[in-house]
């Protein structure tokens, strides 16, 4: 686990499940109090209950649907409230969509976009805001090694994240807000099963614990890395990725989970 110092607050999105409920996990166990944002309140205020209980720190609820404008605002709005500064923001929320582009409901692929590039845009923005203002901050993007591939607007989304946390650490670094792209490979989470995906499409040797990613993503983003590829083997895939051609990362294909 990361040296953090006691008495600082996070803000975490998507935090019910998966790789968002593992960061505030670990940042709660690392002495942090949070703010956790996802669209089910139910089971936010569980999530809180819990870390409250077991972490001693304090949990806020704010439910808001990532991919609206009152959400995004409602969440902006308290990453800009400097009397309650917030030291280190996680945009975490993300869905996946089975189908390819052009088969999907071009809504289905705005929604996709948004939550995935002009959210944590905004995100980002609010939060900068009191960070660089107290030059004091830190903010971890959860991108994909699939930013290094070509696997459809995923890809390109998730790119977006990893370019702009590079370009953001550089910037703001030296004003002490460290900005880190976390790129995971396939994890076991929720993610695929909320989108119909059959995951045998991937070996098991490729699987990663939410626990792996996110411990390794938090030192990374410590140190000031600008992006952090958890494993080995995931950063030799994707070193890879970048020099082979591009028919050859577009797969594995997502195949619908057989009922
Ligand atoms: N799992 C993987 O293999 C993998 C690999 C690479 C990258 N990633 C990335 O990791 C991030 C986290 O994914 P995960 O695997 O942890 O997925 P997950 O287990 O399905 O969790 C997704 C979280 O995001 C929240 N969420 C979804 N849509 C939202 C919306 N419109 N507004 C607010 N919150 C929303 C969900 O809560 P509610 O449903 O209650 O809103 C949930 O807490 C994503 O950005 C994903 O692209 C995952």
């Amino acid at each position: 686990m990361t040296t953090l110092a006691n008495e600082r607050t996070a803000l975490v999105t998507g935090a019910t499940a998966g790789l968002g409920a593992e960061f505030a996990r670990q940042l709660a166990q690392d002495g942090h109090h949070l703010v956790l944002v996802a669209r089910d309140e139910e089971r936010l205020r569980n999530t809180a209950e819990v870390l409250e209980r077991d972490f001693s720190i304090s949990a806020e609820v704010l439910s808001a649907d990532l991919t609206t404008d009152d959400g995004v605002a409602a969440v902006a709005n308290r990453l800009r409230d400097a009397s309650r500064p917030v030291d280190v923001l996680v945009n975490n929320a993300g869905i996946g969509l089975l189908k390819s582009f052009e088969k999907n409901e071009l809504e289905e692929e705005r929604r996709h976009l948004r939550l995935h590039v002009q959210t944590p845009m905004e995100l980002c923005h609010a939060a900068l805001e009191v960070m660089l203002a107290r030059h004091t901050g830190r903010i971890i993007n959860v991108a994909s090694v699939a930013a290094f591939a070509n696997r459809g607007s995923y890809s390109a989304a998730k790119a977006w994240q990893v370019t702009f946390s590079r370009w953001a650490n550089t910037a703001y670094g030296r004003s002490g807000v460290q900005v880190t792209a976390v790129c995971p490979g396939f994890t076991h989470t929720e993610f695929h099963e909320r989108m119909g995906m059959d995951k045998t499409v991937a070996p098991r040797f490729l699987w990663l614990t939410a626990e792996r990613v996110v411990r390794e993503g938090l030192e990374d983003n410590a140190r000031g890395k600008a992006v952090s590829i958890p494993t080995k083997r995931y950063k030799v895939i994707s070193a890879l990725s970048r020099i082979m051609p591009a028919r050859l990362t577009s797969g594995p294909p997502r195949r619908p989970a057989k009922q």
